[in-house]
């Protein structure tokens, strides 16, 4: 198909072993003097916020911090962060973290120039203007958060999860240091880097691809197959990290130009109600949404299972894409994740509320190679009970 497509993304890109150490230049490129680091209790434990405040004040510049933020944010945490910000007379916001710390200092962010309640901002270009400088340094390697223009939040009263997307949101810059991730424990490794494997799968399969999604995304899906399973069980082997970070960024760069599908609209309700893990819901439904969609689009199945380095030599075109269902079933098998929701304690009873829940996350599912109503999304949450 010839398609028309824009390509964006945040202006600067920073990425190797040690390259937080350039982040004090980077901050006066963006005439940044007083910096306001967003994080999260974990961070702040294991030394990382220390180490990057202490860049940032060796070149004379002051800080701010904030580090309790919360996993899958409550929207209404966000509004007293930016009012932090806003009396502290700070004039950049560096998101530090998994996805939760950068998705709220982008939101910080906006918020300094923008009066309306955030709620209103929920959905797609509803944020009016721009916001401060801002700079994302994940932690992790799996949310691509640090390149994308979305940020999701829970919302505790319908228990579950939207987003805000705007172009405001793109990070001024990306710092992605895999040092970071060095000292990550192995089932994170295993959540977050499954995330980052369904980023680039979604992005491929979307009804949204286009030829630049489509390169990032094989690209982040060879790199992921490649080296996620040495990344979870042997944590020091620092090449194995260096090229999960660049997995999960090459994903940000692929879904936040393309987007998700039917997997994250399927794993959100696990997430606002059940309080399941992020990369570990999208593994538990992976699965099954790819038997259920894969007769969308055969011949993206087919590359998928490809770029994973499935063997599919002399294989018919539905034989090839259902090697890429069997390809990632033994990846979360042999990285010891979950793959039934009955494991992870979720009633059955559940399912009609879960369906329905997902059925509203419109954004994604519109997306699905295949199409999907609640009847079908029951069927799936059956599949994967
Ligand atoms: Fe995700």
């Amino acid at each position: 198909m010839l398609k028309n497509f824009r390509y964006s993304g945040p202006s600067d890109i920073l990425f190797g072993v040690d390259v937080h150490r350039e982040l004090g230049a980077k901050i006066g490129e963006l005439n940044g003097n007083r910096v306001f680091v967003i994080t999260d209790p974990g961070v702040a434990k294991v030394g990382i916020l220390e180490k990057v405040l202490k860049v940032i004040r060796d070149k004379g510049i002051a800080t701010g911090f904030y580090d309790g933020v919360v996993p899958e944010p409550p929207i209404e945490s966000v509004q007293e962060i930016a009012s932090k910000v806003r009396q502290g007379g700070f004039d950049l916001v560096i998101g530090l973290g998994g996805g939760s710390p950068m998705d709220v200092a982008k939101v910080v962010s906006v918020l300094q120039s923008n009066d309306d309640p955030i709620e209103s901002m929920v959905g797609t270009g509803n944020v009016r203007n721009r916001g401060l400088p801002t700079i994302t340094i994940p932690t992790t390697a799996g949310t691509g958060s640090e390149v994308t223009q979305i940020a999701i939040f829970t919302f505790e009263k319908e228990q579950t999860k939207k987003g805000i997307v705007s172009p405001f949101l793109f990070a001024s810059a990306a710092v992605v240091d895999p040092v970071f991730t060095y000292d990550l424990p192995s089932h994170i490794t295993a959540h977050t880097g499954m995330d980052a494997l369904v980023h680039a799968i979604e992005a491929y399969l979307s009804l949204k691809a286009n030829p630049m999604s489509d390169m990032y995304a094989l690209e982040a899906i060879g790199v992921i197959s490649k080296y996620i399973r040495k990344a979870v069980h042997n944590g020091e082997d620092i090449e194995a990290r260096y090229f999960m970070s660049l997995g999960s960024l090459q994903a940000g760069l692929a879904f936040s130009n393309s987007s998700t599908a039917a997997v994250h609209a399927l794993a959100y309700p696990l997430g606002g109600t059940f309080h399941i893990p992020h990369g570990l819901s999208n593994t538990l439904m992976l699965k099954s949404v790819m038997e259920y969609s894969f007769s969308g689009n055969l011949a993206r199945y087919a590359d998928i299972a490809a770029a994973m380095g499935e063997n599919i030599d002399g294989f018919s075109e539905r034989e090839a894409a259902l090697r890429s269902i069997e390809g990632v079933e033994n990846l979360a098998i042999d990285l010891g994740v979950p793959t039934k929701l009955r494991e992870m304690g979720i009633p059955r009873e559940a399912i009609p509320k879960m369906a329905e829940d997902a059925s509203r996350q419109t954004r994604l599912i519109l997306q699905n190679p295949r199409r999907l109503g609640v009847e079908d999304i029951e069927k799936i949450y059956h599949n994967a009970w």
